[in-house]
């Protein structure tokens, strides 16, 4: 079968380490750029705070029945926009059934997103480690999709530091980790001045969650 032969050549999902799967240039990039941008018109992307009061370089908005939020009261999902009242656009249903398709295809067959924390890299810009932790039932994966300029995301393990494996993330890659990755610490190394024709200097990644 076609399929078969396809997959046998080009798999588009690599598993990389227990939990963790890669599908190279596996998204519809318009689809995915075009509702970032819708949802930017209703929610801007802000810099929020952390707790201790640092200014969070990589600038963000969210969608979905749930937003991730950050400021002097800590960190957390809220059901709406704390800075304009609004409620966090929804995720759009073909765009959920993309992500749960491929959690299904990484064995996690019942993964329905109900947050998205979208993430917005200026040239310069990197994403100190963290665990993402803030979620309730860490049976489900975070499953990320990048866009635009390339950028190398850095995974750690369950403790804080270490050597970092590097896995290169370009525009349209989906990354998934889950079971024993779920909490390992990550982060993004600093964004390179470059230029993608969809997304200029920038790069976006999104975050599909499960909060409640
Ligand atoms: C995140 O850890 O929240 C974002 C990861 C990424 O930008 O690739
Ligand atoms: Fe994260």
């Amino acid at each position: 079968m076609q399929n078969d032969l396809f997959s046998s050549i080009a798999p588009e999902m690599e598993k990389i380490a227990d939990g963790v799967h890669y599908f190279r240039n596996y998204v519809d990039g318009d689809l995915f750029f075009e509702q970032i941008m819708e949802v930017a018109r209703i929610i801007p992307f802000r810099h929020m705070v952390t707790p201790g009061g640092k200014r969070i370089n990589v600038a963000g908005t969210s969608m979905g029945d749930a937003g991730w939020y950050s400021d002097r009261r800590g960190y957390r999902y809220e059901k709406s926009d704390p800075l304009s009242g609004k409620d966090w656009p929804p995720i759009p249903k073909n765009i959920n059934h993309i992500i749960s398709e491929a959690a299904a295809k990484a064995g996690y067959e019942n993964f329905n997103a109900d947050s998205c924390f979208i993430n917005r890299y200026q040239p310069g810009v990197q994403l100190t480690q963290h665990q993402d932790q803030d979620e309730q039932d860490f049976s489900q994966p975070i499953v990320s999709v990048s866009l635009g300029v390339s950028a190398i995301f850095q995974l750690y393990g369950d403790i804080r530091g270490g050597t970092a494996y590097n896995i290169p993330l370009h525009h349209c890659d989906l990354l998934i980790f889950g079971g024993p990755a779920r909490k390992y610490f990550h982060s993004v190394k600093k964004l390179k001045t470059d230029n993608h024709p969809l997304t200029g200097d920038k790069r976006y990644n999104l975050t599909f969650r499960k909060a409640f």
